[in-house]
């Protein structure tokens, strides 16, 4: 294909619930489309800035963030690094990034800042992925506004539907009012137990009612997942043979396939 033809594809990785798996996902998934040649670019657009932890970046390496970005003091190239993985770079968040929700109140197109940012550099990456906070404040509205699809990681637990049902209908919102393009490429379920009864329940629910938007691989609970942040190295690096790290590898093979990456 052309080069100048091609225009990466862009994730966000999303869900109003913390602790569910995002961030662990993101950086799994990312890790592993770079290891299937892909060109990647990882966005932390989470002030809490777990992913570019969990990349093993210092907070003294992140100069230029994406909160820098976002406020238009720095361009969007200058605040893209290499992570030690081949193929794969990165806009690193600190805490800094908290204010960004308050202090772009009083910004034009506010909703569109990140998708204005990404024209410069898309067809520079086979595909994006954003970490959102758990949240669906302004900095998620604006991964969602820049993105082409969305990744949902989900817990197997009792409310979790519940969860899923007022998030599709914020999806949509979006969707009609921010992101015509907007398509939900699909749900990952994330620290499954099949030991555990409800998880069975919750899983046979969540496939009738979402159907094919449901990943057939998912992601089991893992400790080494756990684990590989602490290193400062994505689990699929840190033990590619666990459960966890296998899984992980084959999700991004379905993801590519049903992507067409
Ligand atoms: N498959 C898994 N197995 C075991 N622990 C996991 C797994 N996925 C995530 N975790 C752990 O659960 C916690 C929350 O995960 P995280 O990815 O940070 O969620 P989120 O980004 O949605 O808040 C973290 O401590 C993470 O290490
Ligand atoms: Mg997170």
């Amino acid at each position: 294909m052309n080069h100048h033809q091609k225009r990466a594809k862009v994730f966000s990785i999303v869900n109003q619930k913390g602790g569910v798996g995002k961030t662990t996902t993101a950086i799994n998934l990312a890790t592993s489309l770079a290891l299937s040649k892909k060109k990647v670019l990882f966005i932390d657009i989470d002030p809490q800035g777990n992913a570019s932890t969990g990349f093993g970046i210092e907070n003294s390496q992140r100069q230029k963030t994406i909160y820098e970005v976002l406020i238009g003091e720095c361009g969007i190239k200058e605040a893209i690094i290499p992570t030690r993985i081949n193929r794969l770079k990165i806009i690193t968040s600190t805490v800094d990034l908290s204010a960004c929700e308050i202090e772009l109140v009083g910004f034009e197109r506010r909703e569109f800042l990140l998708k204005k940012a990404l024209k410069e550099i898309i067809h520079d990456f086979d595909c994006v992925l954003i970490d959102c906070p758990p949240s669906l404040g302004l900095l998620t509205i604006n991964a969602l506004t820049a993105s082409d699809s969305i990744l949902i990681p989900m817990q197997c637990e009792f409310f979790s539907l519940e969860g899923i049902s007022h998030l599709l209908t914020s999806l949509g919102l979006v969707k009609e009012n921010l992101n015509h393009h907007l398509e939900i490429s699909g749900i990952i379920l994330t620290m499954y137990d099949r030991r555990n009864k409800l998880t069975e329940q919750v899983e046979t629910d969540v496939r009738d009612f979402l159907k094919e938007k449901v990943f057939q691989n998912v992601i089991p609970r893992n400790v080494r997942l756990s684990e590989a942040p602490s290193h400062g190295i994505p689990g699929v690096l840190y033990d590619p043979q666990c459960s966890g790290s296998t899984a992980y590898s084959r999700l991004a093979q379905e993801i590519i396939e049903r992507e067409v990456l």
